[in-house]
């Protein structure tokens, strides 16, 4: 790459999350929790050229590894996305998201009469469709816009 190809600077430690499909680097930040108040540096790139998606989103975290829990669950919003670890500038891993069977008390079901918003001690569960995700409890599909069902 060259310089005047360079958008966003490398990073010294933490994750680059590529390959962000064009649109959704907010929900991924959504998604980790991260607003800035962390005081962590975050750069963004958003519908930046990509020989392979046309556009993409780049979302570089200082200073952060992601658990794999957080992969899951980006991968339901950023499917095609390269997970690299970055230790002192180099690439250190390399990996794909891949989307879970489950997703465990991540995503809260919007019905209202769920189990799971009725004040018991029900975490809320979600499976995995090729479509979206399903309460495992009431059954309720969630097809869009998941960050905004995200556990309070
Ligand atoms: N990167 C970074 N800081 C570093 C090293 C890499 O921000 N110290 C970023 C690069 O800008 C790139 C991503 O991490 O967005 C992956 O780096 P690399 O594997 O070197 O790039 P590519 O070979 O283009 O990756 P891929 O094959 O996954 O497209
Ligand atoms: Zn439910």
């Amino acid at each position: 790459m060259t310089d005047t190809e360079l958008r966003v600077s490398k990073i010294r430690n933490g994750t680059v999350i590529d390959h962000v499909n064009a649109g959704e680097a907010l929900h991924v930040l959504a998604l980790l929790d991260i607003d800035g108040s962390g005081g962590e540096a975050v750069s963004l790139g958003m519908n930046v050229p990509s020989q392979t998606m046309g556009k993409k989103d780049v979302v570089k975290v200082e200073g952060r590894e992601l658990s794999q829990n957080e992969l899951d669950v980006l991968s339901l919003i950023a499917p095609d996305a390269t997970i690299n670890i970055i230790r002192e500038y180099e690439v250190a891993e390399k990996k794909r998201v891949e989307p879970p069977e489950t997703v465990d008390g991540v995503l809260a079901c919007p019905n209202p009469d769920c189990i799971t918003n009725a004040g018991e001690p029900v975490r809320p569960r979600f499976d995995v469709l090729s479509e979206g995700v399903r309460c495992a409890y009431c059954e309720t599909i969630v097809r869009d816009d998941l960050t905004d069902h995200l556990v309070a």
